[in-house]
């Protein structure tokens, strides 16, 4: 993948772009990103790190790397409409150029999807469209597939259902738990969700009316990495 990653495409003159992660949980995907910034493998910057759960692991690594943190408890909030205007708030303060969904693990308002449209990223544990919400790795088990993966895609108001950008798979073992498959599609996670971002930050990746383009090319529905 990394091969079509030629000079012609290098990130001379663009400023850093200013990236939010935004996390629920342990945060090993966050991690990945950190590595890869220290590494400059992409031309940006995590400015924050947002977690809607106050003990969040990611929170600790962010604070590790000097990223600046907010913990944002969606159980102070009545409703849905109120914590995501907020979330919105505390986002558009830090100007950000992209957001990336971390394993977050809450269903965003369309007013909060419309307001950052084309700047939001989400890693989704399964081949896409195959098993949008949750516990994908049973499910991939109990349907008896011989393959699994993990996709990042643009985030749009339908859960899970926005343009992919990139796949990777892998395969399915006899005997595999649920634990060994998401190990496994953890690995891939961690090599393509820095990959986009690079591709973000070198501005050749937008959307455009509810597709992935990459390079000026639409991008097939199953992404880049689809045969
Ligand atoms: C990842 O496996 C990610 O794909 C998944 O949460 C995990 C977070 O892990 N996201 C979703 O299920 C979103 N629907 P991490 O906290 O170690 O990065």
């Amino acid at each position: 993948m990394e091969n079509n990653d030629t000079n012609a495409h290098a990130d001379h003159g663009n400023a850093p772009k200013r990236i939010v992660v935004l996390l629920s949980g342990s945060g090993s995907n966050l991690q990945a990103l950190i590595d890869a910034q220290q590494n400059a493998f992409f031309n940006g910057k995590i400015v924050c790190v947002i977690s809607n759960r106050p003990d969040a692991y990611g929170l600790t690594r962010a604070q590790q790397a000097n990223i600046e943190t907010l913990s944002l408890d969606h159980k102070a909030y009545n409703t849905r409409e109120q914590y995501d205007a907020e979330l919105a708030k505390a986002i558009e303060n830090t100007k950000p150029d992209l957001i990336i969904l971390a394993g977050f693990m809450r269903i965003l308002t369309p007013e909060f999807v419309a307001k950052f449209k084309g700047k939001l990223l989400n890693i989704h544990p399964s081949l896409l469209p195959k098993y949008q919400g949750l516990h994908t790795h049973q499910r991939a088990l109990d349907a008896k597939d011989s393959e699994h993966g993990v996709s990042v895609h643009f985030v749009t108001e339908e859960l899970d259902g926005g343009p992919v950008i990139l796949q990777a798979k892998v395969p399915i073992f006899d005997g595999d738990t649920a634990e060994d498959l998401a190990a496994r599609v953890h690995e891939q996670e961690h090599r393509i969700y820095p990959l986009v971002t690079k591709w973000f930050c070198q501005d050749r990746l937008l959307m455009q009316n509810d597709s992935a383009v990459l390079d000026n090319n639409k991008l097939p529905q199953q992404g880049y990495a689809s045969e």
